[in-house]
């Protein structure tokens, strides 16, 4: 008969209610075949899920979102490296090499610490370029930095121990700590980096300390050598660990180059952050954590037990990569290019940015951060600028609490040619103006209400 009423064939419907049944939505016997009785979520219940909060952990709760996001491509965004510069020909010879002669032979599980060939290339690159002490048993692949940095909140804390954080500080850094139930507190950065008060050693001793000491982010402050070695003498005679996130640290523009502070002392208690995601570009999702040479023993099996190695093809060419020198005439290059980008910037500041503004870092890396007066709040231009494919990031964002945040904007020139310079500030500085502006307006009307009232 529905054969018959749907014009179809008898032997379609009868696979229809094969697989009906088979799937357990009707139910046949010698009497017929009926919709099976299925537990259907009731109106009632949805409607009460939906008003509940959603069932998460609570220490996700407490992680804030960005209250900007803005494309790749879009210009002077921070934290992006010269991508149509990346040697894309040459990366591609070297994954092709290792698939040729891999052949099927990487397609099952890869050591999850990371394919060795990488860790090894990872540790001379490392000695040479960063004086980072280390054998290649220490140095286990990560997916990018954050990965680095969750691992590090697992392996060395329990909930509830305190972390210290730079404020301002990096976002991508406190969200990992926030997994870890960590008791989060601010120390604040001036022109040497984290500036820290024996009192705090005192009343907050600390399990975890977060730095960023090769170039602050985003202030741009270069932790000085005397903070450095004091921060390590403290941290060892607190039994504290030091997550050292030098992310940027390889395109050093000025001054004397600065070592890692984990190579600065024998059995420094730092564990060592890095990522490929500024040296070759962020969605290869490769970043490396050097495990002190004392917590491997009992580290590396906890590893081994809760990672799965992957990604081999990768991680083979990346090593291949270095090794063959290409990653460190790579670096060569965008040193040259991000060198002549800041200075450029710079330039273009001085000309056309009209608003008072003072520019901090630029020692290194690939961002420059201008502090402006509260007249011109950060937020709001940054809003505004995204009309105009133009995505700094608003400096207040990156501290802790409101309360003693600065205001300013974080601008990015990795990304972006140093030919547009000009043209792009000066439409950020009409931004800004305009911005100003409406605040006043703001402003007014809010005292005239007040008088009102
Ligand atoms: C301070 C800092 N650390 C690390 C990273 C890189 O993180 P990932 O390797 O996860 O991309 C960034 C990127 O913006 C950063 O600003």
């Amino acid at each position: 008969m529905l054969a018959v009423a749907l014009g179809i064939s008898r032997n379609s419907v009868t696979a229809v209610y094969e697989q009906l049944g088979a799937e357990g939505y009707v139910e046949s016997d010698r009497q017929g075949t009926r919709v099976a009785a299925l537990q259907h979520p009731s109106a009632q219940s949805s409607a009460r899920a939906k008003s509940r909060p959603p069932d998460i952990a609570e220490r996700s709760l407490h992680i804030r979102e960005r209250s900007y996001s803005a494309p790749d491509t879009l210009a002077l965004r921070p934290g992006v490296p010269a991508l149509a510069r990346f040697p894309i020909g040459a990366w591609k010879n070297c994954l092709d090499r290792v698939i040729q002669r891999a052949g099927t032979d990487l397609l099952g599980y890869g050591d999850p610490l990371g394919e060795m060939p990488l860790r090894t290339a990872i540790m001379r690159h490392l000695a040479i370029s960063r004086g980072v002490r280390c054998e290649p048993e220490q140095v286990v692949i990560t997916e990018g930095a954050q990965e680095a940095l969750a691992l590090c909140v697992r392996l060395v804390t329990n909930p509830g121990d305190i972390a210290w954080v730079e404020d301002p500080g990096y976002r991508g850094a406190q969200a990992a700590l926030a997994c870890g139930d960590l008791k989060m507190v601010p120390i604040s950065v001036d022109a040497e980096g984290l500036r820290v008060s024996a009192q705090a050693w005192k009343q907050q001793c600390p399990r975890l300390i977060y730095a960023t000491p090769s170039h602050q982010y985003p202030t741009g402050a270069v932790l000085s050598a005397a903070r450095r070695l004091k921060l390590i003498r403290e941290a060892q005679a607190h039994g504290a660990w030091i997550i050292e996130d030098d992310y940027d640290s390889e395109f050093r523009h000025a001054g004397a180059p600065i070592g890692a502070m984990q190579g600065m002392v024998a059995q420094a208690p730092v564990l060592y952050v890095g990522t490929f995601s500024k040296t070759l570009f962020p969605a290869l999702r490769t970043g490396f954590l050097v495990l002190p040479e004392t917590l491997i023993d009992t580290v590396a099996p906890v590893l081994r037990a809760t990672l799965r190695g992957g990604h081999r093809h990768e991680q083979l060419a990346l090593a291949n990569f270095i090794e063959s020198g290409q990653f460190g005439r790579h670096l060569g290059r965008m040193r040259r290019l991000y060198r002549k980008r800041q200075a450029l910037l710079r330039e273009a500041l001085h000309d056309y940015l009209d608003v008072p503004h003072t520019v901090m870092g630029g020692e290194s890396g690939m961002h420059l951060t201008i502090r402006l007066s509260e007249d011109y709040p950060d937020q709001r231009i940054v809003e505004s600028a995204q009309s105009f494919g133009i995505a700094p990031a608003p400096l207040s964002q990156f501290f802790l609490g409101p309360s003693h945040a600065d205001n300013g904007l974080v601008l990015g020139y990795g990304n972006t040619s140093e030919s547009t310079f000009v043209p792009l500030i000066q439409r950020l500085n009409q931004v800004i103006l305009w911005g100003a502006d409406s605040n006043k307006t703001d402003h007014k009307s809010v005292s005239r209400r007040r008088r009102k009232e």
